[in-house]
């Protein structure tokens, strides 16, 4: 009994004892439980003004459980759990941030990156005072930075990158002095980055790149010892990079591309920043040399200078680079050392990792060295585009193994494409545009089964386009125009499936018809053949090319009518039939195509009316001249009066000019008038010689907007070529060598002209027969330029009698140099008109024209 006693008494003392730990536990959970309970409910009522991508991803969410268990959630680990931490990044999340965040006080990370979170940053993100990390990077977040984002005085991280920020960054910010990332990058700050940054004495990495950030980069950012990542890429940043940034040893990277910097970059930066691994000054305006020291930099992975005002050569020491990634120097003004070519990038064969190496748009010259392929096979970037590279192509390129894009255009390479090229199987981009690649494509080509662009534009390749190119499963554009190229377009071409943005077979000597399977091309924009030796009728099929908002296929053969099922092709911004020989009357469909912003039916055979509406509306959209059985149906009736008038205007001048001319001639027989002396003689003395080059630059490649006129011998155009010095106006006759009869009359004006100097005679400054860039013969002759045209637009438009007086003595005096004065022979004009009546700047009249002139 009595120890039964006993025992209950020691039962009763553990009972107390249990019960009042017990107690006192609830107590304390009691107490937890209050707070961590206002987290929880803070989180049940964010998520319920949540929707997140998928629906169920804060399922652990569920009120009867603690905050602590759930997904995304963090609580701190002491005894008095709150929560720490909150993850809601890539839920796909849209609206504003909800502001009742900032009650989850203890937060010390918050990531709210990749969502749709869009509005302004909550001002209750500032009560979150204990917070470190603070990422809402990847998302459409407006408005300015809080300033009050200074009093989390705890914060190590700050990320918004991309989104929508605007404003100028908040000089608070830079008084958060235990940040140790600060990414502002890609979002639209404005106004210059404040000195007082230079306060952020943590910082290891500051990113600023991707807005609009303007004024110099200020010099206290050199004040930031431990910072090893600096971008400003792609701001409106001006100014020097200040000296002392150049001192900043900790750098590991410094990118400062697409801005509007200047001066010169140290040559030892590489000795003052050593551990470099990332240079990137793209797209500014430095000047002075490259920096050799970068090439000490035996880590150093990304080096960029591209576009910039750097002269010199390479410096050496390019064999030391391991882990070079990345060598960018296009479009400065480098140059070969003399007699070197290309032989400084032998020492990059060290770089194994190498992937990208761009030295277009430079002076470098030389051929393209035999160890080209001994470079790296991981290299799949390698541009050498806009130099003056010459030689051919070694077939040793085919070892290039890694290629996705090789860019030689625009140098003088010559010879043939390699077959190996066809090795390089991964190849996505080939351009080899604007050299002098003869010989035929080869067949390998074939095998680049992953080929997007091929550009062999202006070469003079020949043979036909090989049928091997079907296999280009993955083309999106194809530019072989400007060669000699023959044959016909083989078939396969309008089956690639992916030929999506131009087929520019341009200017080439294919012959044959447009296969019915053009219409295969559904995705195509640009279709351009002009200048072939194509014929038969366009298919009816191009209505299925649904894309197309260019088809330029004049001059060629083409015939029968133009089909209706163009005018289904809604997006047609620009349709050039012109030059062809097609018929039948415009199909009336044409005016539907609303896209339509130039439309050249010229010189063909059709007939009937030009339609009214749509592009017809306006006719300086349309050229429809030189389709003898077309009219519009305004002038149609019209026409016969017109000509009628015309014709009455031309009596009555001739009539008029024939009076003058004998007054004229009787005065200047009683004067004597003496011939002034002509000032400018190429005739006479040295000839002066002009090349097909230089007038297709002088006409700025016979460019429409020179064109001064059309006949049936070619066309005139204007242009400005430089004789001795001196800029000088011409008008550049350019002979059509298809028609026949153009070439006598060259000859007869060219016999003519030969010994033919006179005040009122035009000028013929040189000729010019070669051969052009299709290689076809190019006749053209060279006038001075007479600035007031022809005596027929001065009829129609009125002239003061004085001035038809003077023009009626000038020609008088032409006609009479000719008839009696010539040298060897009197000469005829045998076409003499108004329009052949040409008046220079004071409206001194020259006769021009000898075509039919005869001695
Ligand atoms: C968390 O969940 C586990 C089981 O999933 C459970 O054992 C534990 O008691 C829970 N803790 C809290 C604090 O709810
Ligand atoms: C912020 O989130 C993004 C996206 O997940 C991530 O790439 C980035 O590293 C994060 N920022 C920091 C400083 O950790
Ligand atoms: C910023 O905080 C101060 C107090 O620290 C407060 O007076 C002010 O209203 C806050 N600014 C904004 C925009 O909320
Ligand atoms: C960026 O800011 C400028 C003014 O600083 C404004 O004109 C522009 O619309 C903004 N762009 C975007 C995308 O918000
Ligand atoms: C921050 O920097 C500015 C200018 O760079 C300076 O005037 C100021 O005293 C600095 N503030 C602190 C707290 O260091
Ligand atoms: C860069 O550092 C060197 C050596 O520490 C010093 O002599 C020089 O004055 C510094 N230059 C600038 C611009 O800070
Ligand atoms: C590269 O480093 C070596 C040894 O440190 C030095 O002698 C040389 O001057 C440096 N070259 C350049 C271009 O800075
Ligand atoms: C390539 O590297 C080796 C060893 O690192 C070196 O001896 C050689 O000179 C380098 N080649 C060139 C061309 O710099
Ligand atoms: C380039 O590589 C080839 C084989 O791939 C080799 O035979 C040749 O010696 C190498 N040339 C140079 C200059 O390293
Ligand atoms: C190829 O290089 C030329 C000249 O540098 C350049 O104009 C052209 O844009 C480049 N094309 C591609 C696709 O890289
Ligand atoms: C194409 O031109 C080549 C020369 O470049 C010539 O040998 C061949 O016969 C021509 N083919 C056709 C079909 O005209
Ligand atoms: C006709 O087209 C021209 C050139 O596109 C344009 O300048 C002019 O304004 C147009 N006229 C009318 C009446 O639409």
């Amino acid at each position: 009994m009595a120890s039964s006693i006993h025992i209950s008494k020691l039962h009763i003392f553990v009972l107390l004892v249990l019960c009042s730990c017990f107690l006192h536990n609830t107590y304390v959970a009691n107490s937890a439980t209050s707070s961590l309970d206002r987290d929880k409910q803070t989180l049940i009522y964010i998520k319920s003004q949540t929707i997140t991508q998928p629906p169920d991803a804060l399922a652990t969410w569920d009120p009867n459980t603690s905050p602590c268990n759930w997904t995304r959630v963090l609580c701190a680990a002491r005894r008095d759990q709150r929560v720490v931490g909150l993850d809601l990044s890539s839920l796909r999340i849209s609206g504003p941030v909800n502001p009742h965040i900032g009650k989850l006080s203890f937060l010390r990370t918050l990531q709210l990156q990749e969502n749709q979170f869009q509005g302004i940053l909550p001002e209750t993100i500032t009560d979150l005072l204990r917070l470190r990390v603070l990422n809402i990077s990847f998302n459409n977040i407006q408005g300015a930075i809080p300033p009050n984002i200074s009093r989390c005085i705890e914060l190590r991280v700050v990320d918004f990158n991309q989104n929508e920020l605007s404003g100028s960054i908040p000089e608070e910010l830079t008084r958060l002095v235990n940040l140790q990332t600060l990414n502002l990058a890609r979002n639209n700050l404005s106004g210059s980055i404040p000195p007082s940054i230079g306060n952020l004495s943590s910082l290891l990495t500051l990113k600023l790149g991707t807005n609009m950030l303007s004024g110099p980069i200020p010099a206290e950012v050199s004040r930031l010892r431990n910072l090893k990542n600096l971008d400003l890429i792609i701001n409106n940043l001006i100014g020097t990079i200040p000296p002392s940034v150049y001192n900043m040893s900790s750098l590991e990277s410094l990118a400062v591309a697409s801005n509007y910097l200047s001066g010169d970059i140290p040559y030892n930066v590489g000795d003052t920043l050593p551990n470099l691994l990332v240079f990137n000054f793209c797209i500014n305006k430095f000047t002075g040399t490259i920096p050799g020291s970068l090439h000490n930099l035996t880590n150093i992975r990304l080096i960029r200078m591209k576009h910039n005002r750097l002269h010199g050569t390479v410096p050496p020491g390019l064999g030391n680079l391991p882990e070079l990634e990345m060598y960018n120097i296009g479009y400065n003004y480098i140059v070969s050392s003399r007699g070197e070519g290309l032989d400084f990038l032998y020492p990059l064969v060290n770089s194994t990792k190498l992937d990208f190496l761009a030295i277009d748009g430079n002076g470098f010259d030389g051929v393209i060295p035999k160890f080209i392929g001994n470079l790296s096979k991981t290299l799949r970037m390698l541009y050498m585009g806009s130099n003056q590279i010459s030689g051919s192509i070694p077939p040793s390129i085919g070892q290039l193994k890694g290629l996705a894009l090789l860019n030689l255009s625009f140098n003088s390479i010559s010879g043939e494409i390699p077959t190996e090229i066809g090795q390089l199987v991964g190849l996505e981009e080939l351009v080899l545009g604007k050299n002098k690649l003869t010989s035929n494509i080869p067949n390998s080509l074939g095998n680049l089964g992953k080929l997007a662009q091929i550009d062999l534009s202006s070469n003079e390749l020949g043979g036909s386009i090989p049928t091997s190119f079907k296999a280009f499963e993955k083309l999106t554009s194809m530019d072989l125009s400007m060669n000699k190229l023959n044959g016909s377009i083989p078939i396969e071409i309008f089956d690639l499936p992916s030929l999506t943005t131009i087929l520019n077979l341009s200017s080439n000597s294919l012959t044959g018809s447009l296969p019915q399977k053009i219409g295969n091309l559904e995705r195509v924009v640009t279709v351009d053949l002009l200048n072939n030796r194509l014929s038969g009728n366009i298919p009816n099929s191009i209505q299925s090319c649904k894309s197309l908002e260019h088809l330029i296929i004049s001059k060629n053969s083409f015939s029968g009518s133009i089909p209706d099922g163009l005018g289904e092709l809604n997006g047609l911004t620009t349709l050039d039939l012109s030059s062809n020989q097609l018929s039948g009357s415009i199909p009336l469909d044409l005016e539907k195509l609303n896209a339509l912003q130039f439309l050249n039916l010229s010189f063909n055979n059709l007939e009937g009316n030009v339609p009214s509406n749509g592009i017809f509306s306006n006719l300086t959209r349309v050229d429809v001249e030189g389709n003898p059985n077309l009219c519009h149906d305004s002038k149609c009736k019209t026409n016969g009066t017109n000509k009628l008038v015309m014709i009455l205007v031309a009596t009555i001048a001739l009539v008029f000019v024939i009076a003058l001319i004998s007054i004229a001639l009787f005065y200047y027989f009683r004067r004597n008038v003496v011939t002034p002396k002509d000032t400018f003689d190429s005739f006479k003395g040295r000839h002066y010689m002009v090349t097909y080059d230089e007038l297709r630059l002088a006409t700025k490649n016979f460019d429409e907007d020179s064109l001064i006129g059309r006949g049936s011998f070619g066309s005139v155009y204007k242009g400005c070529i430089n004789i001795e010095g001196q800029a000088r106006e011409i008008a550049v006759k350019v002979l059509d060598m298809e028609t026949t009869g153009s070439l006598p009359s060259f000859l007869a004006e060219c016999a003519a002209l030969r010994h033919l100097r006179h005040r009122n005679l035009v000028k013929l400054i040189t000729s010019c027969s070669s051969l052009d860039q299709r290689n076809k013969e190019f006749l053209a002759l060279v006038y001075e330029y007479m600035k007031n045209e022809s005596l027929e637009k001065w009829i129609r438009k009125g002239m003061r009698l004085v001035d038809r007086l003077n023009v009626a003595i000038d020609v008088a005096c032409g006609l009479s140099y000719l008839h009696h004065e010539c040298v060897v022979a009197p000469v005829v004009h045998c076409d003499l008109k108004p329009s052949n009546v040409l008046l220079d700047e004071d409206l001194t009249a020259k006769l021009g024209d000898f075509g039919l002139a005869s001695m």
